[in-house]
């Protein structure tokens, strides 16, 4: 039996307030935890060695040939000193080899000019050997020579389109600067970012007589199985894609890569499993990067202090004829009032890494970038950071003027301001300790807030519960809370609950991109569990909201039943949900505020985050660790936007110079203060059958511009071209 739900009318019913358990919401462990700490989970590189299936025993090999130009052709490959290292098979050149990963959610391989070399570390053959060594040494022997092509490296200069779905307007927007009591117009730069997941990119595949299957890290594995049927000219069915742990995912495995590629290419032609791990230096020439922002900001701001206008001009980058661009503007359409707006949306072509969704696209720069130019203005017109905010929040989508599904901005900046002290703090002013200045800054969170069709299997036996799907668990907590949502609503103990996930031979899940795996997965395992519920009452012959399962017991009125006693054979159904016509009606977001207090040093420059606090609303919280622990990641990675990320591309070459975990900075354990994270209580009707919504990325949106503005308050330095190194701040 399918339930089937199209999502076409909001659902305020808010059952799952009144269940019996109470598990849901619970700060339950990860329920593959003890796996993945005891090395039991097997990761993507790993499958090589693991004795997981006997098919991988005798699996060869590849390592990637990057090239060592930023454009042109390759004209010919010497492979002589690479086949005389002991154990090479091939060396492969294979058309198929040569792209950059897809973009999520595309379905489709990307579309680049095979035979072109596009950026500097674009694959360009594969070495298959026997063992890992070997393909690393002779892929190093390989020698190449190339027609070069003139470069576009700088992305300032490069030439540039403005795609037309992403300009918009409206009102006059010079004219509200002129007649402004106050104005603003600043213009910040955010460089590269890598996703710098931990697990670095690895794929093995094998084929059974014209089935492929494909073993590694993907964020959303039946999407990426039409991709390599699609790189493979092969029909979607004949792919089958395994991604059961992954080591974060960040957006850099949203698309299949050009490693998966390969190994698929490299084992139907040699009969053999093949893997092709990608080096740490790869990871950041291949798998995409976030876009480097030029932003722009004009504020206009009346005797009252209420925005009359916005404006946001974004230039980022990416390589000729990708149709990814960093959607800086993306929540800058609805965070604030102003009824003139305007949005302008450049887009560089350049040859470097191929730019993709890199942790939160687009609010992560662009909310920063806005919270940072709102701490300006407050500043310059002399009204308090929070109560600037207050005073602007819009009663509708300014720019549609269809209503909010649920807004609670106003209470994350209360509940923030009142818990962080800030008023005090404030009016206390800029303290001192020794060489240290201590300031504190704020600012807002928002994030746009998505939903997707997903399926779930669910079967309930006398032995227990078994929940199935392709959805991922990229490190977030979706086998804990598919667990919870299950065991809720079927009363069993979530001990007795197997979860299995990432295998496109199961329901097809939504996949972990854009936050929309818990809401949308969340919201199928409650349909599956809603339909099996009413199997069981109608074998006791009541109404399904007159059941209460719990314990592991069924009771009815005055009837209570052993479940095992009820079921003879397994009761399975599927549930199925689809965004329908509901979310079309509303601005769906999410809501938070940041809080930071900063120690900068006066003779160093060097900056010390002391605390960081995040309020944020995003409808039902599924499970209070999880939820917390991916907004403690984000509030982190927001701090190292602040501080120190950055991707640094050659001039010269357009090589990636911070190509490993040494030169591109991120904060470790000693960098990162405490962080406290609050939950406001909320229920939206729109966030599906659960009335959830994502909250992935809403901690790294607007975190950087608390640290930032916390920086300025300590002492008086506004850093408009990120990270603030020491030399930025002296
Ligand atoms: Mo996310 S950047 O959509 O994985």
């Amino acid at each position: 039996m399918t339930a089937h739900l199209i999502f076409d009318e909001p659902d305020d019913r808010n059952r799952l307030d009144s269940m019996a358990q109470d598990i849901i919401g619970r700060p339950i462990d990860r329920s593959e935890g003890a796996l993945k700490v005891s090395g039991r989970a097997v990761y993507a590189a790993e499958q090589a060695t693991s004795l997981w299936s006997e098919q991988r025993t005798d699996c060869l090999f590849g390592i990637l040939v990057r090239a060592t130009v930023a454009r042109g052709r390759v004209t010919s490959l010497d492979t002589a000193d690479a086949l005389a290292v002991s154990g090479v098979r091939e060396v492969l050149q294979d058309p198929r080899l040569v792209r950059h990963p897809a973009q999520g959610m595309a379905r489709k391989a990307p579309p680049q000019e095979v035979t072109d070399v596009a950026c500097f570390g674009q694959p360009i053959a594969l070495v298959v050997a026997d063992s890992f060594e070997a393909a690393r040494e002779a892929a190093r022997l390989v020698r190449v020579d190339y027609e070069t092509a003139a470069a576009e490296l700088d992305p300032a200069s490069a030439p540039s389109d403005l795609p037309e779905k992403k300009q918009s307007s409206q009102g006059d927007l010079d004219a509200a600067m002129r007649d402004a009591s106050v104005s603003l117009d600043v213009t910040y730069r955010t460089p590269s970012m890598a996703a710098a997941a931990m697990e670095p990119h690895a794929a093995l595949a094998w084929w059974e007589g014209d089935r492929v299957t494909l073993c590694g890290a993907y964020q959303m594995v039946s999407q990426n199985a039409e991709e390599l049927a699609d790189a493979l000219g092969i029909a979607p069915e004949k792919v089958r894609v395994l991604s059961p742990y992954i080591g974060g995912g960040f957006g850099s495995k949203l698309g299949i890569a050009p490693e998966a590629v390969a190994a698929a290419v490299a084992a139907e032609r040699l009969g053999r499993p093949v893997m092709v791990p990608l080096t740490r230096q790869q990871e950041f020439e291949i798998a995409h990067r976030r876009s480097e922002t030029e932003q722009r900001v004009r504020l206009a701001l009346d005797a009252d202090g209420l925005l009359t206008g916005i404006g946001h001009e974004a230039r980022v980058s990416n390589q000729p004829g990708e149709t990814f661009s960093e959607p800086v503007q993306q929540a800058t359409h609805y965070t604030y009032r102003g009824e003139h707006r305007s949005i302008r949306h450049e887009v560089a072509r350049v040859n470097l890494t191929c730019a993709g969704s890199v942790r939160a696209p687009g609010e992560a720069v662009g909310v920063t970038v806005l919270e940072l130019a709102m701490d300006e203005l407050a500043e310059k017109a002399g009204i308090d950071p929070v109560e600037l905010r207050l005073r602007n929040i819009p009663e509708c989508d300014p720019e549609s003027g269809k209503p909010f599904s649920s807004h609670m901005l106003a209470e994350a900046l209360r509940e923030g301001a009142d818990r962080f002290g800030w008023t005090s703090r404030r009016q206390r002013g800029r303290q001192r300790e020794g060489e240290w200045l201590i300031g504190c800054g704020m600012a807002a969170a928002v994030r746009v807030n998505f939903l997707h069709k997903a399926r779930v299997r669910v079967a309930l036996s006398a032995e227990g519960l078994t929940i199935e799907s392709s959805m991922t668990d990229i490190g977030t907590g979706t086998y804990t809370i598919l667990t919870q949502i299950a065991a809720e609503m079927l009363g069993i103990p979530p001990e007795r609950v197997t979860t299995r996930l990432g295998d496109t031979d199961l329901p097809e899940g939504s996949g972990s991109g854009g936050s929309i795996g818990a809401a949308s997965n969340g919201s199928a395992t409650y349909l599956a569990c809603e339909e099996i519920r009413r199997q069981l009452a109608s074998r006791l012959g009541c109404a399904e909201e007159d059941l209460t399962l719990k314990d592991g017991r069924a009771t009815c009125g005055n009837r209570s039943h052993d479940l095992a006693e009820l079921i003879h054979e397994p009761l399975v159904a599927e549930g199925f949900f689809e965004p329908g016509k509901a979310m079309g009606r509303v601005r769906s977001s999410t809501w938070g505020a940041h809080f930071a207090e900063v120690a900068v040093n006066e003779v160093t420059g060097e900056v010390r985050v002391r605390s960081m606090l995040g309020v944020f609303a995003a409808g039902r919280i599924l499970n209070e660790k999880t939820a917390r622990s991916q907004c403690i990641g984000g509030m982190t990675f927001g701090l190292g936007m602040a501080l120190m990320e950055e991707m640094v591309h050659d001039g010269r070459h357009g090589h990636v110079v911070s190509r490993d975990l040494a030169n591109y900075h991120i904060p470790t354990n000693a960098d990162v203060p405490r962080i406290e994270v609050h939950f406001l209580h909320e229920r939206d009707a729109y966030g599906g059958t659960l009335q959830a919504k994502g909250i992935g990325e809403l901690g790294i949106c607007g975190a950087g511009a608390a640290v930032l503005n916390a920086i300025h308050d300590a002492c008086g330095v506004r850093v408009r071209e990120l990270p603030a190194t020491p030399d930025k701040i002296l």
